[in-house]
């Protein structure tokens, strides 16, 4: 995602229509907290504040994703944020030649992407997979009714070759995509009290109506996963992602042979969960802003956690997989031939060419999505190293 940050009381105005369905949405919350009896886990809130079917944000036909830039280059100002595959098709053609290597090294043809938002990576992987003469089965699994719907348009062109699943497959051979899925799903919240007891954060509704945080004893199973991540700290606070980390174990039991590209931003425990990190990486994205409170548009705004690398890594060991490589979005991308197929492209018409750089520029800058964003690779029965982990592989940093 590539927003600005801002302040929550710069936040942008909302039409009216978007006032009311938010207010829909903060009593369908309001209701869940009462349900639960006055206090909901955080995770359980989140995952209704984006998922609620017909209300949530991933649910409920918001835009969501913006390509920058309509097909003659006007910028366009809608969505919340901006996605790799929405910067540059390029970024899904890089992918691509990583893809292709594990579908020529596992002798496999299928494509599975989760999430596949506007459908932006399935046509630029499916472009370049065709131009190196591959003819795979492009599967998705989008939990998102109206993105699917979005996919479906956009990647109607390629017929039965694309096909969406309803759940996970029960075996999978082939290459596996998800590029900024895990930092959507719902993360638990945990807190050192100034006593240095353990605490889970929730939700919980104040005395004028509004969503309040409140701490409650963290349980056993979320003490044993914080206590294998770092000391306690009192006054400290941050996230875990226990959905995630099930996410990535389970894939053990359906991926049968080939690999995974999960691209997120994130870090390795060490970073994640450094002392001075004290209020963790919760943020929100509202129409191209950038803030910290989860409260404040409920239903229209995207909730999302930084992805604990390392957690991931050690759920793949767990779930039977390989760690197969880990490293910076920049480093992957130049090592899958990103600049060999920017090279592609005519150099001779200076402002198409400068068009094409610009975002490829975003794609690498340390500055940028370069550093922050991170590659990890987790599969079985591959044999050759990725070449997209050839140079530059992190994983001993795990
Ligand atoms: C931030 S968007 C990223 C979209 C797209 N991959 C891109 O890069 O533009 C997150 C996507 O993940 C989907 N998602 C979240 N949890 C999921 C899950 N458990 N299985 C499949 N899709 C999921 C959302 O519906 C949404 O399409």
């Amino acid at each position: 995602m590539y927003p600005q940050r801002t302040q929550p009381d710069s936040l942008p105005s909302l039409d009216a229509a978007a006032a009311t369905h938010s207010a829909h949405v903060a009593a369908h919350l309001a209701q869940a907290i009462a349900q639960a009896g006055g206090w909901l886990p955080f995770d359980r809130w989140m995952a209704q504040a984006l998922y609620a079917p017909g209300l949530g944000y991933y649910t409920a036909g918001a835009v969501k994703l913006a390509s920058p830039r309509d097909a003659q280059g006007k910028a366009l100002p809608t969505g919340d944020f901006v996605t790799a595959p929405e910067l540059t098709p390029l970024f899904a053609h890089t992918l691509a030649r990583q893809a292709a290597q594990i579908l020529q090294d596992t002798q496999t043809r299928a494509v599975l992407e989760f999430g596949a938002g506007s459908g932006a990576l399935a046509a630029g992987v499916l472009e370049e997979l065709d131009r190196l003469g591959l003819d795979v089965q492009y599967r998705i699994l989008e939990v998102s009714a109206d993105l699917r719907q979005r996919q479906q348009q956009r990647l109607a062109a390629y017929g039965a070759r694309v096909q969406w699943l309803d759940a996970l497959p029960e075996r999978f051979e082939g290459c596996v995509l998800a590029n900024e899925v895990l930092d959507a799903m719902p993360v638990t919240l945990f807190a050192w009290d100034e006593q240095g007891h353990l605490m889970e954060r929730g939700v919980a509704l104040g005395g004028d109506g509004d969503f309040a945080w409140a701490d409650r004893p963290a349980n056993d199973e979320l003490a044993q996963a914080v206590a294998a991540r770092m000391p306690p700290l009192p006054g400290y606070a941050s996230e875990i992602n226990l959905q995630a980390r099930a996410w990535v174990r389970a894939m053990g039991q359906w991926l049968a042979r080939g690999a995974a590209l999960l691209v997120d931003y994130g870090f390795p425990q060490s970073e994640y969960y450094h002392p001075q990190r004290t209020g963790g990486t919760l943020m929100c994205h509202l129409r191209h802003h950038a803030h910290a409170d989860p409260f404040a548009a409920p239903g229209l705004q995207d909730i999302t956690a930084h992805v604990d690398f390392t957690a991931m890594a050690d759920a793949a060991l767990a779930g039977g997989l390989e760690v197969l490589g880990y490293t910076s979005q920049a480093r992957f991308l130049m090592n899958a031939g990103l600049l060999q197929i920017l090279g592609r492209q005519d150099a001779g018409d200076a402002q198409a060419y400068a068009r094409l750089a610009a975002p490829v520029q975003k794609l690498l800058s340390e500055a940028e999505m370069g550093e922050l964003f991170k590659v990890l690779a987790v599969g079985r029965g591959v044999d050759a190293p990725l070449i997209g982990f050839a140079r530059g592989d992190r994983r001993g940093g795990l």
